[in-house]
Parts: structure tokens; sequence; C-alpha cells
């Protein structure tokens, strides 16, 4: 546990729902599971190793101890799948990506995607997130100083817009707006927790909230697919200079075992799944990053003075020296996981933290309560970033920290998205103050990613610094 009692007096407390002192009745539950889920957890579950209880979803077994964690996602893996909820949640795009894909199928697919994601080729994006930050930069500086603006679409954009320039870095061939549009709208039914998934009903029965979203998937995959098409009759032609971007990487991959390359449908639903797994998920890290350095001002001034000393150095491996900025992000993520709970069926009995698991129960790591645990962690609902800077960090154990997941299904992103969060935030803290209006109370709820309820309205100041 990280001692930050010494300094406790002046740290910032943000806001979170208060746990309940008792579990809700089956409707309250059913209506707060679908308003906000972070609201069903009780004093006891921040309190305990492991609790385990029936619920409208079956009998769940939420477990805290970093050790029967460690257990359910590496030592015993094996014994546990993805849930089904989690999966019909994430709909139809997603479906044969790898956040999706079980068995076999995963396993050829995260061997053939790996390679995509090594040190090497993220430090290579390292320039196309250094763009997409300055074009931010820009578009903000050309606001109106002290004028109040919402944050959450601006870093949905940049997200969304580095994605863009790494996955297709020869751009989409059409209008990016109407792509913008239609995938908005897609990813915006994604978050909702339909009724009838909560009542398990079949796939077959048409899910209201999700009617909206086939529509704009077919446009969204449409466009994706002639990109695929162009690249590859580009790739075909001996001595053209194709990108080497993700789609490349993607369309050259192959099973370092097998020697197979993935299908156009694989390829595809990767990219869907890319940017459904990396772009709100990254742009939420960085509002709740924003959100709290607006309460610090020691943490903003820190910021600013590690990314003018920075950012002016070469780009390559320039995220590594924003030390005290990746810690700042580490912190959001630990108070505000974007990905708040992870799920997973036993597919055979257990023994997790001294307690017995029934073949087909439901285990479930919540990183909103275990980032929160009273027995990890030292003044949990405080913000205080030192205890992710280097010689605390270590202290942390992996399996009581889990923003990213652990194990073989570990998120394949998670160097890239904190690259890119570092990047961008160092821009931002390089060039701007921002702060919540007075008066205007956060709260965060969690659809599918953790957010602020009503995005994020803050004001802009330009920072009083020659900029360059
Ligand atoms: C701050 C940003 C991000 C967070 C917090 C995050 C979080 C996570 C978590 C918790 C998991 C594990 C889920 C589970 O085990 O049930 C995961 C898996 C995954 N993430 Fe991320 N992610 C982020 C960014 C990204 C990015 C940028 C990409 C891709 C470019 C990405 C692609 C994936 C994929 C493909 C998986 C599935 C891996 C597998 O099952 O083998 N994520 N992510």
């Amino acid at each position: 546990m990280t001692d930050v009692s010494s300094h406790a007096t002046a740290l910032p407390r943000p806001p979170a729902p208060v746990p309940l002192a008792a579990p809700l009745g089956p409707i309250s539950t059913m209506r707060v599971l679908r308003k906000n889920p972070i609201e069903t957890w009780t004093r006891a579950h921040f309190e305990l190793p492991i609790i385990i209880g029936p619920t409208i979803l079956g009998t769940i077994a939420v477990i805290n101890e970093p050790a029967a964690i460690r257990r359910v996602l590496l030592d015993n893996a094996a014994n546990y799948n993805k849930d089904a909820l989690q999966k019909r949640v994430l709909g139809e795009g997603l479906r044969e990506g790898l956040l999706i894909v079980e068995g076999d199928e995963w396993r050829a697919q995260r061997r053939t995607l790996a390679p995509l994601f090594t040190p090497k080729n993220i430090a290579s994006f390292a320039a196309a997130t250094d763009e997409a930050a300055k074009e931010l930069i820009a578009r903000w500086l050309r606001l109106r100083q002290g004028r109040m603006f919402d944050i959450q679409p601006e870093m949905a954009r940049v997200t969304l817009d580095v994605l863009g320039r790494t996955i297709f870095s020869d751009g989409l061939g059409r209008d990016p707006s109407e792509f913008t549009a239609a995938l908005t709208r897609y990813f915006l039914t994604l978050g909702r927790l339909d009724p009838f998934d909560l009542l398990d009903f079949p796939d077959w029965v048409p899910r209201w909230t999700k009617l909206t979203s086939g529509a704009a998937l077919n446009f969204f995959e449409d466009v994706v697919d002639a990109i695929i098409e162009r690249r590859k009759r580009l790739l075909a032609q001996k001595g053209a200079a194709a990108p080497r971007d993700i789609l490349t990487l993607l369309l050259e991959a192959e099973d370092p075992q097998t020697g197979a390359g993935l299908s156009d449908a694989e390829i595809r639903a990767n990219i869907v799944t890319f940017i459904g797994a990396g772009h709100e998920t990254t742009a939420n890290a960085l509002i709740w990053s924003l959100f709290l350095l607006s309460m610090s001002e020691e943490w903003r001034q820190r910021l600013a003075a590690e990314a003018d000393a920075v950012l002016p150095g070469p780009i390559e491996h320039y995220a590594e020296r924003l030390v005290e900025t990746k810690a700042v992000i580490e912190e959001a993520m630990r108070l505000y996981p974007p990905v708040a709970s992870m799920s997973r069926h036993a597919l055979d009995c257990d023994t997790l933290a001294g307690r017995r698991i029934r073949k087909g129960a439901l285990v479930m790591v919540s990183q909103w309560v275990l980032h929160r645990h009273k027995l990890l962690w030292d003044q949990p609902d405080v913000f205080d970033p030192r205890r992710f800077l280097p010689g605390a960090r270590e202290k942390i154990d992996r399996f009581a920290y889990l923003p990213f997941g652990a194990g073989p299904r570990v998120c394949i992103g998670a160097a890239f998205a904190l690259q890119e969060a570092a990047i961008i935030l160092a821009h931002v803290m390089r060039s701007f103050t921002l702060e919540v209006p007075k008066g205007h109370e956060v709260k965060p709820v969690q659809h599918i990613t953790l957010r602020p309820e009503g995005g994020l309205p803050m004001i802009l100041r330009r920072r009083t610094r020659s900029h360059n």
C-alpha cells in the first residue's frame, strides 16, 4: 500500500457516488444498472476481499483480492470466458474482433496482432499523435480566451483523429465528417445496457437500443471495406510506397505459428475493435486527467513545466520522458477507470479468496471498486499522482491496479493509449489552463466507459508563455 497520508490534507477529493449501506432490491438494481452501474456498489464491496451473492444476473462473485484476481485473469485464465452479457452489449461490429473472440480463434488472432503493438511500432506512431495534438492546440488557440466549452467532444475528436492517422494514414477517401457521424451514431448505441440483454433474452429478439446502430454500422463497415480494397491494390503494385500504418500492418500480419494471414472480415472487425476499444477509453482517460488537474494547482504547474522541458525535444521516445504527465494519467485511471468493470464466466468450479466458486458463476472485477478499495490503497478517494511516480509505482500490486486488465487478455493497445494520452495531455498543459465553471457538479457515469455525465464544461485560458 502506498502511503500518501503525510500530504493528505492538501489533496483534492474528487466526486464519486457514496457507496450504499446495503444492496438494492431487484427492481431498483435493474433501474440503477441501466442508469449508472457504479451506483450499485455497497460499502462492503470497498472493504471485503470477496463478495458472493445472488443478483438479477445470477450468482456473482465480486473479487478484490489481488491473488484471486491473478488466478482468474492469469494463472487459471483457461477456466474463465468473457461473459455473454459483455459480448452482447459490445454488439455486432466487434463480433469477429480480438476483444470478443474466444478459444483457438482468439489465440490465433492475438498471436497475429501482437507484433502490431511492439514498442518499436508504437514509437513510430508518436509523430502522427503529435500532429493530431498540435492540430487540437491550433484549434483551441483560435478560440476566445475565457470561453466555456465541453471538452468531452474535443477529446473524442482528437483521439479519433489519432486513430485515423495511425490506422489509415492516407485518409478515408471520402468526407471524414460523414464517417465520424456514422461512427458516433454506432458507438453511442453500444454504451447502453438493453433490458433484454439483462434479462438474457435470446439474440434474435431485437433490442430497441440497438435498432438505430444497424444502418450506421453498415455505412461504417462499407467505408472500411473500400479503404481495405484501395490499400490492397496499392500494396499489390510493385514498388508503390504504401504507408506503414496499422492498416498495412494488418494486411501483412501473419500468425507466427501457422503463417496464416487475417481474413478481410477479421481485418474489418479489428479496425472497428481498435476504434471502439481505443477511442472513447483514451478520450475519457484524458477528460478525467484534465478534470483532476483543474483541482490541483501544484500538478498543473508540474505538468506545464515538464511539457516545457520535454516537448521541444525530439519526438522519438519523448512520451517516455513525460514521467509526471503519465503519473497523472495513471492516477486519473485509478480514480476514474475508463473501463470500470470486467466480467468472466467460470467454466468449472474454483476457489477464490478462500470461497467456493460454482461452475457457471459470473466473476466480476470492478476497477471502480478495486482502485478505491480500503484494503489496497491509502487515502483511496484522494487525487495523489505521487503514487505513480518512479519509486512508488513499483510497490503497487500488479493485480490491484487494472486500468488495462491483466493476463493473456490484457489490453493490446495499453502502451499505445498511454503514449497517446501523455502526448496530448502534455501539449494541452503546455498551452492552456482549464477550469471547471463554479457550481458545476461533475458526476461519473458508467456507459461502457466511465465518463462525466452530460460532458464536462471547462473554461479555457491560454497559459502565459510564449508559444513555439
Ligand atoms: C485508456 C485507454 C484504454 C483502456 C482503459 C483500455 C482498457 C482495456 C481493458 C480493461 C481491456 C481488457 C478487457 C477484459 O479483459 O475483459 C482491454 C482489452 C482490449 N483493448 Fe484496450 N483500453 C484502452 C485503449 C485501447 C486502444 C488504444 C486499443 C487499440 C488500438 C485497445 C484495444 C483493445 C483490444 C483489442 C482488447 C482485447 C484484447 C484481447 O482480448 O486479447 N485498447 N482494454
